[in-house]
């Protein structure tokens, strides 16, 4: 979960055996390289780095200007001017130094949002031994990631809190729920499917079990978890989303993600047509959204959330995890024996 864990979170999960994953989209080399070194000496299991794979970013002026006018206008309480965009705060996709980094480092899993990266950097990690997941938001994209040479496929539904994973298609509407989307994908590929997208507690595990998935994988469930990085204001938005709702919006990044509706999402969105593209709004955002978060504001921070934000709870992500998989083999047991 970029921006939202590091080291701490994939050690906690790990020791409770889960796969602890390391987001690597918004950090520098340097940075990988010393959560790496941190993971290993704590948690012996294995480690999946993860990785953008989005095109990079063709800049386009004029939208640039419209947008900007726009954030200008919507943040002009605050006394500071949006960025332009080649500033600092964008997410760098998967390219010849993070491939260079995955050789150094050897994680045994590495995973990808939005696609793949090009066949001659997915076949120098694929060299070094490691298993490929990627995300797919339909059965379009579940093949094409088999035929792409994906170990495993996140078969990612529309409730899922963060990015989506989309990548052959832009069309919101006809993306599935991971009710639907589960099974479908299971049904057409030979790989194992894990389950992403409102799973956050053991029944939401069993169910995704019994729809075939191999395994899930829950990122709003662990955002309030001590060992997670999330910002005081994200966590205190996370505790009252039982009394908030989320919504898909681009107006932060580019890129479709759910979150907690907040004042930026309510003013230029939820979806902005004409936006700059992915991640060029984020770079464009951050001076507003800085000085917002020093006076306290949630106003300009994606709050990032899936539909079952209201479940996410404040235990520690090692007894969250071995408490949830107990209770979802009890429930799957249990269904079993019926
Ligand atoms: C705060 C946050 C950040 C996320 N960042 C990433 C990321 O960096 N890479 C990625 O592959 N998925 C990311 N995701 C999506 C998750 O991998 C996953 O699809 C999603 O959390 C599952 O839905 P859930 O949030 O309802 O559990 C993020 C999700 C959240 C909530």
């Amino acid at each position: 979960m970029a921006g939202s864990a590091l080291g701490d979170l994939a050690v906690a999960v790990s020791a409770a055996g889960g796969l602890g994953a390391l987001a690597c989209a918004s950090l520098s080399p340097d940075r990988i390289r010393e959560e790496v070194s941190s993971i290993r000496q704590r948690a012996p299991g294995p480690l999946n780095l993860n990785f953008f794979s989005h095109p990079t970013p063709q800049s386009d002026s004029q939208r640039e200007a419209s947008w900007r006018s726009r954030l200008a206008a919507s943040g002009a309480a605050l006394g500071v001017e949006p960025a332009g965009s080649s500033g600092p705060g964008g997410r760098a996709p998967f390219d010849a130094t993070a491939c260079a980094l995955v050789e150094e480092l050897l994680p045994e899993v590495v995973s990808f949002h939005f696609g793949l990266p090009s066949s001659d950097l997915l076949e120098r990690v694929q060299a070094t031994g490691a298993r490929i997941l990627s995300t797919a938001t339909t059965v379009a994209e579940a093949r094409w990631l088999e035929d792409h040479g994906c170990d495993a496929i996140i078969a990612q539904g529309i409730e899922a809190g963060g990015h989506r994973g989309m990548f052959l298609t832009t069309d919101l509407n006809t993306q599935s729920g991971t009710m639907a989307l589960l099974p479908a994908v299971v049904d057409v590929v030979s790989v194992p499917v894990i389950a992403a997208g409102g799973i956050a507690d053991a029944r939401g595990i069993a169910a995704a079990l019994g729809l075939g998935a191999a395994a899930v994988q829950l990122g709003t469930a662990y955002l309030r978890c001590p060992e997670a990085a999330s910002s005081p204001l994200h966590r205190a938005a996370l505790r009252e989303a039982a009394n908030r709702t989320t919504a898909l919006t681009n107006v932060f990044t580019g890129r479709p993600a759910r979150g907690l509706v907040n004042r930026l999402m309510l003013e230029l969105g939820p979806i902005a047509c004409d936006i700059p593209e992915f991640p060029l709004p984020a770079v464009m955002l951050a001076p507003l959204r800085a000085k917002a978060e020093s006076m306290g504001l949630e106003d300009f921070s994606p709050l990032w959330a899936g539909q079952a934000a209201a479940m996410a709870t404040e235990i520690p992500a090692a007894e969250l995890t071995r408490l949830m998989a107990a209770a979802a083999l009890e429930i799957s047991q249990a269904s079993v024996m019926a």
